[in-house]
């Protein structure tokens, strides 16, 4: 699959490792240009580009940037495509949304009205950096962990289930992107290294209430 990304920080390079390494094809991007990429290319034996070819490339699209820019995406060439979402909301980093503090929407519909003729999924947004590079595991392995996945078309929900076990992982379904506040920030299952039945069963039991403390995962792991 060709899979473009916009963003080509840390997560989008562990990303981009874990999609080659399992045969895919990749096209990383920035708001530099692609002549700031070129050693990330060579390093990488991928393709460079803009936002807007990163786009127009990719089967799957992965949003890797700041939320505080996702009004600023190439929404052209992202329309009709699968746009994986793997958007927090810092407000610090991000200033300050009124829809996301008061929690009447969630990143990802924040992005997907921004978005209307993309398929977002949201995945990846709840596991770190550092456990995305370490985590990983073949298929039946013991401690495979998964990662909790939303999205209101269920085509392409399954399109980046396949990915996600490519990339090492099992799936958890969170249902809907108005459902996907379920695993943000400050709830149990963010960044929970957790096996996908215990993982369904945190984000089932998950209600608007539940608020765990910045940082929970640290001291919590099921696998
Ligand atoms: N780090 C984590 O552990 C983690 C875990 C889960 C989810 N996330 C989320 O994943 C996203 C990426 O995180 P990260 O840690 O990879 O960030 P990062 O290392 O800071 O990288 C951000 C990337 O976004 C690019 N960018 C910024 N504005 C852009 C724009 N308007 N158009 C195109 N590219 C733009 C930056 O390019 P330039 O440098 O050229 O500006 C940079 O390559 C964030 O939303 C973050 O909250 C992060």
């Amino acid at each position: 699959m060709k899979i473009g990304f916009i963003g080509a920080g840390a997560m989008a390079q562990t990303l981009a490792y874990h999609a080659l390494r399992s045969g895919h094809q990749v096209m990383l991007s920035n708001s530099r240009g692609p002549e700031s990429l070129a050693a990330v290319a060579t390093r990488f034996g991928c393709q460079v580009g803009t936002s807007q070819q990163a786009a127009e490339f990719g089967d799957v699209v992965v949003i890797a940037v700041p939320l505080y820019a996702y009004n600023r995406l190439p929404k052209e060439q992202l329309e009709g495509k699968v746009v994986l979402d793997l958007l927090n909301y810092f407000p610090h980093r991000d200033g300050y949304i009124t829809e996301l503090n008061s929690s009447d929407t969630t990143t990802s519909e924040l992005l997907a009205s921004y978005l209307t003729g993309s398929k977002v999924v949201k995945a990846f947004n709840s596991i770190t950096v550092q456990d995305l590079q370490r985590d990983a595991r073949p298929q039946g392995a013991a401690d495979r962990r998964a990662i909790p996945i939303a999205s209101n078309d269920a085509q392409a929900k399954e399109l980046v289930a396949k990915l996600i076990d490519d990339f090492g992982f099992d799936v958890a379904d969170g249902g809907k992107l108005s459902e996907s506040w379920r695993f943000e920030r400050f709830r149990p299952a963010y960044c929970v290294a957790a096996p996908k039945d215990k993982l369904e069963r945190i984000l089932a039991s998950t209600t608007q209430d539940t608020v765990v403390a910045d940082g929970h995962w640290l001291h919590t792991r099921y696998v």
